[in-house]
């Protein structure tokens, strides 16, 4: 998708009004006279405008050999719906998460302060971050009710602000207002709560850090999102950032239990000659070294703390990309790889006040599409600096929640089938039994049809079929290769509109 200036400019100007308004609505708590006296409003795109930015699809897959990281991945391709949790400093002014602080020209400052001070304000935000209400149940709680089955966390994102007790820096969580808190080490806690409901568990870790003075020298300026040094010159400062790198990882693998999934962002930190046109067209600079993290050396040290590891280094193809992160959109075509799309249940990847929510229906269509297309659906929330989620978020959580519990058997442990779509109607498979399901999406808000049609995946003959939501069976006709349901009068009636109707049968032929 190219996202056009105008659309930019537009959504930019919506989140500078959320900024200045968040700033407002917390004047008293926040530094109110900094904000002010800079008086600078920072305008950056929608988490939909970044992603011709930061991460367009990829195509190359590499199917891992180790038996432990295949039986994990295929045990998460069994998952299909997760959460992705963006919180750190940016919740505390309730605005995009990091790239404020990237002078990237896509970035727009509309402000009468400089960038210096804008980094300082920034910086400084840690010392507001006080989550009093932190409460990681909660979150996991919702995320269970929601039907979710694992979890991405950011225990560090690209501003290097790190939501764990790392012993590699003192910009963290368990070192400002809420050092004190028994759940100081936010990331432990995070992770607790959501193994308590059997999730799975993944630590989001972004590979830029542009806190860390081995990454962004305070010596010079810093440009764009890259590490602002000629490598070639400054071997020993890169490799200060590597050890402070794996440091970090290695902490996240020993410390914080049983792990599944290291989704490393920040896809511009990789090997130069990974770089291919198909990274050049995100339009971002490349510089002439290599950000080479050493990944082989990571992965090595994290799988044998956490055998079976899934490591998601996204964007890079190659043994340490297991599975592909497609960001905001659903691919166009069914995918033959493992894959994840992650998308905002809002507008913006962390807390943004007033942030527009998807509807729970539009979701629940999302989830149905990518699991046709072989994927699973990652769903982005951001908890208020308090360290709750909101009642509106938790809302539409319960909705999905509410349509998987009795739909859950058309999604959940499927596979893709070749005819994977008709119209409106989506089909899978069980991996398990002969059953194909076809998940038809109904209009918002507008009644349920009478009569559901498609063309492909035609029932066996005198194949019964079952309406998952009610397990009744239901009738239908084939003429030729149609295949016509009639919608019961009851189903009809009980409800004013309904998200997906999911049928269950067996297909000629099996
Ligand atoms: C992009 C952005 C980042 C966000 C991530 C989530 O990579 O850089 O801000 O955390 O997408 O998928």
């Amino acid at each position: 998708m190219i996202i056009s200036r105008s659309f930019r400019s537009r959504s930019a100007k919506r989140l500078v009004s959320q900024a200045v308004h968040c700033s407002f609505q917390q004047l008293n708590k926040y530094s109110l006279c900094l904000v002010l006296s800079l008086f600078l409003l920072v305008s950056v795109p929608s988490a939909q405008a970044q992603e011709q930015q930061v991460h367009p699809q990829s195509t190359k897959y590499e199917w891992p050999a180790e038996p432990a990281v295949k039986e994990k991945l295929e045990n998460w391709r069994d998952q299909k719906f997760g959460m992705i949790i963006h919180w750190g400093l940016y919740a505390v002014p309730g605005m995009i998460e990091s790239w404020a602080l990237c002078s990237e020209d896509w970035i727009t400052r509309d402000s009468t302060s400089n960038y210096d001070d804008f980094k300082k304000w920034y910086w400084g935000l840690k010392k507001d971050f006080n989550p009093v209400q932190f409460n990681p149940d909660q979150w996991a709680k919702a995320a269970k009710d929601a039907g979710m089955r694992y979890l991405v966390f950011t225990t560090k994102h690209h501003d290097g602000f790190c939501m764990f007790d790392t012993k590699e820096t003192d910009f963290k969580i368990t070192n400002g207002p809420f050092a004190g808190n028994p759940k100081a080490n936010v990331a432990k806690h995070v992770f607790d709560a959501f193994r308590k409901q059997g999730l799975m568990i993944g630590a989001y870790f972004s590979k830029p850090d542009w806190h860390c003075p081995y990454y962004w020298w305070p010596m010079y300026a810093t440009p764009d999102r890259n590490n602002n040094y000629d490598i070639r010159k400054h071997p020993w400062r890169w490799n200060k950032f590597k050890e402070y790198t794996y440091n970090q990882i290695s902490e996240l693998m020993h410390d914080y239990g049983s792990m599944d999934i290291l989704w490393l962002d920040g896809g511009w930190v990789r090997p130069l000659e990974t770089v291919t046109d198909e990274v050049r067209a995100w339009g971002a600079a490349i510089p002439a070294w290599s950000q080479d993290i050493d990944m082989p050396a990571i992965a090595t040290m994290a799988r044998k703390a956490q055998p079976g590891l899934l490591i998601v280094d996204r964007t890079v193809h190659g043994p340490y990309e297991n599975y592909q992160t497609p960001e905001q959109r659903v691919p166009e075509k069914q995918l033959d790889h493992p894959w994840e799309s992650c998308i905002t249940l809002g507008d913006n990847w962390g807390y943004v006040p007033n942030d527009k929510l998807k509807s729970s229906s539009k979701v629940i269509h999302q989830l149905i599409e990518v699991v046709a297309k072989g994927g699973s659906l990652l769903l982005g929330v951001g908890p208020t600096p308090e360290g709750t989620l909101t009642e509106p978020v938790v809302q539409r959580l319960s909705e999905i929640g509410t349509w998987l519990k009795v739909n859950g058997a058309a999604i959940y442990n499927t596979r893709p089938i070749q005819g994977y779509q008709s119209g409106n109607v989506y089909f899978t498979q069980s991996k398990n039994t002969r059953s194909v399901y076809a998940l038809a999406l109904l209009e918002e808000n507008a009644p349920i049809p009478a009569t559901i049609e498609w063309s492909v995946n035609t029932p066996a003959k005198g194949a019964k079929m079952k309406l998952l939501s009610t397990g009744a069976t239901v009738k239908y006709v084939v003429t030729g290769d149609k295949v016509k349901v009639t919608i019961p009068a009851a189903v009809q009636k009980a409800q004013s509109s309904y998200p997906a109707l999911a049928f269950e049968f067996v297909v000629a032929g099996d």
